[in-house]
């Protein structure tokens, strides 16, 4: 008997702490970090992986959008919790209730955040999120100074971080980088030299931790690395990671199909020699994209079988006519290991065009979480 599911991905959560340990040497202890859990912990499942990077020496919790911050609040009552993405008015009622810090990049929000902690008896902590070169949310570096200053003096808000974002910390060539933490530092100096104090300076997601070790200041924001997954191929020396999720099915159907015949919709697989096509019980409406018609590749019993025709919502065809013995109720791995061989999320997103943020991101609530 199987479980009712018949897609699912394993969370190895031993993996997590792993990854975290591995961040927590390289950076030292004093510098604090914040998990990067938006998208549901990257499709992990935000409230186990959270649970279980706190218990590992994570301070902060980041998300993008106050919804995610609200469920996270009710699991984790006391942990500082930053909402990345840029606040609108109506949210602020939310965030001072449930002690949520924003992210803010204009005076509106500040006030409309200020009057609604005053009006609660507190004051609401912000970080102030400056655009050194990400081109994204923020205030321009050149120009953000007399904004903060006005900020800072907005009775009802406090101002307790500045932020900023890399736009290519992935990219083996420093440069750009460098530059944008140069723009940083030199906000925060003068900031600094008008008495303005802000307690936590950050800027460094997982590339920039790895690659750019000035740039790891009060606190690094990792994310894919929490994971087990590296920013960029160059970086894989620099610390080992391991990879958290693995996604399986099993094969639920199987049949022998004659050449001639075609596969799936659009009929843009022709089967050439006699072989046998299994059907796995996963879809686009999964989260596995239909970029992977025809292109993909899954492993059942150790071995890599190819996807074949469209990867249709609820179903994919996979040809194992090249290996020996296959059954219904095989395992099958899209992303994982398997025997001797291994499907990477990055190996997979390279194979249809992304990158592995977008393949982990996008699975979808029909597939089962497992911890272990
Ligand atoms: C503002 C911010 N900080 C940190 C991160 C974590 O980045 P990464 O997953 O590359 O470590 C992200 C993710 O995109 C982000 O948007």
């Amino acid at each position: 008997m199987y479980p009712l599911f018949k897609t699912w991905a394993e969370i190895d959560l031993a993996a997590i702490r792993f990854n975290l340990a591995g961040i927590r040497r390289l950076i030292g202890p004093e510098v604090r970090i914040l998990v990067s859990v938006k998208a549901d912990a990257y499709g992990h499942g935000v409230v186990p992986v959270s649970r279980t990077a706190l218990e590992a020496g994570a301070g902060w919790l980041g998300v993008s959008h106050v919804k995610e911050a609200l469920e996270l609040r009710s699991f984790f009552p006391e942990t500082p919790i930053l909402i990345l993405s840029s606040g609108m008015r109506g949210h602020s009622e939310h965030i001072v209730r449930n002690n949520l810090t924003p992210v803010v990049c204009s005076l509106e929000i500040a006030r409309d955040l200020a009057q609604t902690a005053l009006y609660a008896g507190k004051k609401a902590a912000i970080h102030f999120m400056l655009d050194t070169g990400m081109g994204r949310i923020g205030v321009w570096h050149e120009n953000c100074l007399p904004l903060l200053e006005k900020i800072s003096r907005v009775k009802g808000i406090r101002l307790e971080g500045l932020a900023s974002h890399f736009a290519a910390a992935d990219d083996p060539d420093p440069a750009f980088s460098g530059l944008q933490l140069e723009r940083f530092l030199k906000v925060s100096r003068a900031l600094a030299d008008r008495g303005i104090e802000v307690p936590l300076s950050h800027i460094a997601n997982s590339g920039a931790l790895i690659s750019l070790p000035a740039s790891r200041l009060d606190m690094v924001r990792p994310g894919i690395m929490l994971y087990g997954v590296y920013p960029a191929e160059h970086l894989r020396g620099a610390v080992e990671l391991k990879p958290a999720l693995s996604l399986k099915t099993r094969v639920a159907y199987l049949k022998t199909v004659e050449p001639g015949r075609t596969i799936s919709y659009g009929r843009t697989h022709r089967v050439k020699k006699k072989t046998r096509i299994a059907t796995l019980p996963i879809g686009y409406g999964d989260g596995f994209s239909r970029a992977h018609s025809n292109r993909g590749e899954v492993l059942i019993r150790g071995r890599r079988a190819p996807i074949v025709g469209i990867v249709t919502m609820d179903q994919v065809m996979v040809d194992v006519g090249g290996i020996a013995g296959v059954e219904v109720g095989d395992e099958a791995v899209l992303i994982g290991s398997q025997g001797e061989e291994r499907i990477t999320a990055e190996e997979a997103a390279a194979r249809i065009g992304t990158i592995s943020y977008e393949v982990l991101s996008q699975l979808g609530k029909r597939v089962s979480r497992v911890y272990r």
